[in-house]
């Protein structure tokens, strides 16, 4: 009989990237394949980020953010085959993470040793059975070194250009592509940058370049890559 992911036992699939490198779409369509949880840990950033800017928190005082990081639930429901919903202290704000203020503003909150201590012994806690897909910078090398499959996707500056710029177009956005590089590049610098858990290729990571890849070209890829390890 022919093996398939789904026969054996749930494991853990990590994927980093960069900004716009297709980590989100890949990360949730292959978990919708494989009937796993999708962990958006980006999201748990943002959350953070969000509520410190609602609060007109220094962004740069270390100090009141950790003590923030402390005090605040994020919670964070994985749903199968759907997208994370982010609860702050039961409030639903799941819609507000993605706008220009937090994109600015979430990767100077993310430098930060203590929020990081706490979100991931958080995202550790949601991934402990196994059964997951996680995305985001630090997955393959800090959350989850020990994932039994671990991704780094990237695609080329111009390309993740395009999809952000698409993606502001399909919203009625008109956007510039110079101003979405910037901000790309802004974000890319501190996250591989960072004295905590910078972004970086584990060197057990398998890469993927997808600047040349369509969304399901790359899930296929992933599943192959799941299939040979099981196979193992
Ligand atoms: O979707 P996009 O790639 O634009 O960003 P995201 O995955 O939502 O992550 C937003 C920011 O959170 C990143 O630029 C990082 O600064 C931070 N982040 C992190 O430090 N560690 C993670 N595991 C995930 C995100
Ligand atoms: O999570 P991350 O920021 O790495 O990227 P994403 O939000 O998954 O992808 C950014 C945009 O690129 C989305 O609109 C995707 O639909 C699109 N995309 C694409 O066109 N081709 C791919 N191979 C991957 C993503």
């Amino acid at each position: 009989m022919k093996s398939s992911p789904q026969s054996k036992k749930k494991v853990i699939i990590a994927i980093d990237g960069p900004a716009a490198s297709g980590k989100s779409t890949t990360a949730r369509l292959l978990a919708k394949r494989l009937s796993y949880l999708y962990l958006d840990t980006g999201a748990m950033y943002r959350a953070l980020t969000w509520k410190a800017l609602k609060d007109k928190v220094d962004i740069r005082d270390e100090k009141t953010l950790s003590k923030l990081a402390e005090k605040v639930q994020i919670y964070l429901k994985p749903e199968l085959n759907l997208e994370n919903r982010i609860y702050l202290d039961n409030q639903e704000i799941t819609s507000f993470l993605r706008s220009p203020k937090v994109n600015r503003y979430v990767s100077q909150v993310s430098t930060v040793k203590r929020v990081r201590e706490i979100l991931v012994a958080q995202q550790r806690k949601i991934g402990k059975n196994g059964g997951i897909v996680a995305e985001g910078r630090d997955i393959t090398t800090v959350v989850f070194p020990y994932a039994e499959v671990k991704i780094f996707l990237k695609a080329s500056l111009k390309e993740r250009v395009r999809r952000r710029w698409k993606e502001d177009k399909e919203k009625g956005i008109s956007s510039k592509k110079e101003e979405i590089a910037a901000g790309l590049l802004h974000r890319d610098r501190i996250d591989s940058q960072r004295k905590t858990s910078p972004l970086r290729v584990s060197p057990e990571a398998i890469v993927i370049d997808n600047t040349n890849l369509t969304i399901s070209e790359t899930v296929n890829k992933i599943v192959d890559i799941v299939k040979k390890s099981f196979a193992q």
